[in-house]
């Protein structure tokens, strides 16, 4: 016996329009990927590998990675700068702290792919050879760590927070590093190092 409910007057039943719709919906992908000459099946799978160029601490760094690398796993597992440390993996730390055109990020909430063509400086691009950049070395001067965990991004961020302009009181530096988490607590020496550096930054640009 006919199903009655599953179709139209005409004759022309419900699955088989959905099934044509369906079919006509995916046309302009399959004739995209046609035209590049991709497959149906490369154009849409997001879990097949990318290529990317990271431009990080002046170098070019080409990668083929997992359309979902994090900037910071890209960093660590793929080009094995492992100065970025993945604290919380959650945006919560600071730990990742590195500069994408000069600004912070939080490395672990961005996609690599997102990064390409922008410089990117990590820790490891902050020192000249063995000539440390004055915030490395105010916090050496400042003992401003204990399991230097943090340190990495710690040292990043501050480099931002004075470029920035927000290092020339206490409660400045405090307020615009608050992003960056030490489980040490060692917040104190953390302020007294960014106020330390800052002038020397500032020497440092005009000279
Ligand atoms: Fe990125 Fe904690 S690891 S914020
Ligand atoms: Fe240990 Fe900051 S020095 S977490």
């Amino acid at each position: 016996m006919t199903d009655v409910k599953d179709k139209s007057v005409s004759g022309f039943n419900r699955r088989a329009f959905i099934g044509g719709a369906a079919g006509v919906a995916t046309l302009p992908l399959v004739a995209r990927a046609a035209g590049t000459g991709e497959s149906p099946a490369t154009a849409q799978d997001p879990t097949l590998p990318v290529n990317v160029t990271l431009q990080v601490n002046d170098t070019a760094k080409s990668l083929n990675i997992d359309a979902r690398t994090t900037l910071l796993d890209a960093l660590r597992e793929h080009i094995g700068l492992t100065g970025s440390k993945k604290g919380c993996d959650h945006g919560q730390c600071g730990a990742c702290t590195v500069l994408v055109e000069g600004r912070r990020v939080l490395s672990c909430l961005m996609l690599a792919l997102t990064a390409q063509d922008q410089p990117i400086v990590t820790i490891e691009g902050l020192s000249q050879g063995d000539k440390l950049q004055p915030m490395q070395q105010a916090f050496i001067d400042q003992d401003a760590f204990q399991c230097g965990y943090c340190t990495p991004g710690q040292i990043v961020s501050a480099v931002a927070c004075v470029k920035e302009g927000h290092a020339t009181n206490d409660d400045d530096v405090r307020e615009y590093m608050s992003g960056n988490i030490c489980r040490c607590a060692a917040y104190p020496n953390i302020v007294a190092a960014v106020r330390q550096a800052a002038p020397a930054m500032s020497d440092e640009q005009k000279g």
